[in-house]
């Protein structure tokens, strides 16, 4: 459809079709609706294409050119993803439209993104549009087999290729903070996600955005952020994908595995007395992999916080774990802890080395072949 909003993007150049595989420079459309101005505007207007939807909407005709992005919005997606676009329960508020098309077209399109684009409430905030069920009588636009990405004003929620599980966690932190705990009670109730589910609400609510940014390591802009709930897998991978050595000085034994509910702790930390902050590398278009992890967990009673930090081999001696810790000592700051310790094994050179080149004087202390090794921030 072509409507009146895109004659000014026309005219000021920020849409010039030069990168279209079918049709280039061409604005291609089945039909218009709009006012006067609109059909002045096209008539007689050669860089406008009409074509039959068979061939507008068509998936394959779509994914034909590169870099596809289709948004579409929304009415209720449910926590599995299917998402409803043209009914309010019973009552039929639109067409089904190329939601569909273009989802498909997108997702097929070489680096395309298929987006649902929806607010996270509606009724002046009354209602969650991210809802446990969709309303009866309302149909699936797009299913959860298409769905790729959703998006509220609370974040991303990538859902394509992903468990149950970890589309209801991913689409309960983008809902609205009002409505997550209930969300929440109800994939616990119906056993979407585990029983022993780590979320807290504190903890989405809490996600502490500002500390997200990208920044350069060696010649990779690298993404930094801190740990969340659905991270869970991704850590998993991060911890297959040790050496023997890593795991040795990290977990001072051999360790096998990372299994779900050590995984999830290890993810849902509370940004005050628990913290993580990670590196990650977008591995291909959609999935992000951990390159590095550096945590602190805070002793009420002392107010000091043990810290414990792993960067993958490839990604050594580019000053990830000096960044993470310094992060991690600011952030701390603020919470009002007091300093760092951390337990180090006497032949971990590289780990005792960067605590000497600290600046802070160290305490250490020793039993049989582990350090602790302590500093006070203010000192
Ligand atoms: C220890 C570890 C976290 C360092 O990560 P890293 O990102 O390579 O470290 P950085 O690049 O930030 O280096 C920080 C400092 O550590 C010291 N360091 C790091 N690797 C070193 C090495 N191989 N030999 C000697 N010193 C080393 C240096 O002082 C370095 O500072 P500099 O580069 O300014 O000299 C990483 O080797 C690792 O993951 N090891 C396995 C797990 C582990 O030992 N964790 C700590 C448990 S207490």
């Amino acid at each position: 459809m072509f409507t009146d909003e895109l004659i000014p993007l026309l005219e000021n150049g920020n849409i010039t079709n030069k990168a279209k595989a079918v049709l280039p420079g061409k604005t291609v459309t089945s039909f218009v609706t709009g006012t006067r101005r609109l059909y002045d505007f096209i008539d007689d207007n050669t860089a406008i294409a009409f074509h039959p939807s068979d061939f507008v909407n068509d998936p394959r005709v779509i994914a034909r050119n590169d870099k596809v992005v289709a948004i579409n919005a929304a009415l209720q997606v449910d926590l599995t993803g299917q998402v409803c676009a043209d009914s309010l329960g019973y009552r039929f508020y639109s067409g089904i439209g190329g939601q569909v098309d273009f989802i498909r077209g997108a997702a097929m399109s070489r680096g395309g993104k298929p987006i649902v684009a929806v607010r996270s409430t509606a009724a002046n905030g009354s209602i969650s549009r991210i809802v446990h069920c969709l309303d009866e009588g309302a149909g699936v636009v797009t299913s959860r087999g298409d769905v790729h990405y959703v998006v509220t004003e609370y974040g991303i929620a990538y859902l394509h290729g992903k468990t149950i599980r970890e589309r209801a966690l991913a689409l309960i932190s983008i809902a609205h903070p009002d409505f997550r705990r209930e969300l929440l009670e109800f994939v616990k109730k119906k056993q979407y996600v585990y029983e022993d589910e780590q979320v807290w609400q504190q903890a989405l609510d809490r996600y502490p955005k500002e500390l997200e940014e990208q920044k350069l390591f060696g010649k990779k802009r690298l993404l930094v952020r801190p740990l969340k709930a659905t991270d869970e897998r991704a850590l998993q991978e991060f911890f297959y994908s040790h050496s023997p050595e890593t795991i040795y000085n990290r977990y001072f034994g051999p360790k096998q595995q990372l299994a779900h509910l050590e995984a999830a702790k290890l993810c849902c930390v509370d940004y005050q007395s628990r913290m993580a902050l990670a590196v990650f590398e977008q591995e291909d278009e959609n999935v992000e992999k951990i390159v590095a992890v550096a945590r602190y967990a805070a002793n009420p009673r002392s107010n000091m916080a043990e810290t414990a930090v792993v960067v993958h081999e490839d990604y050594r001696r580019l000053g990830m774990a000096r960044y993470l810790l310094a992060q991690l000592e600011r952030h701390a700051k603020g919470q009002g802890i007091k300093g760092f310790q951390a337990e180090i094994l006497s032949g971990n050179e590289a780990m005792l080395a960067y605590h000497r080149r600290l600046g802070h004087p160290l305490t250490y202390s020793r039993e049989s072949d582990t350090y602790t090794v302590e500093f006070d921030f203010e000192r």
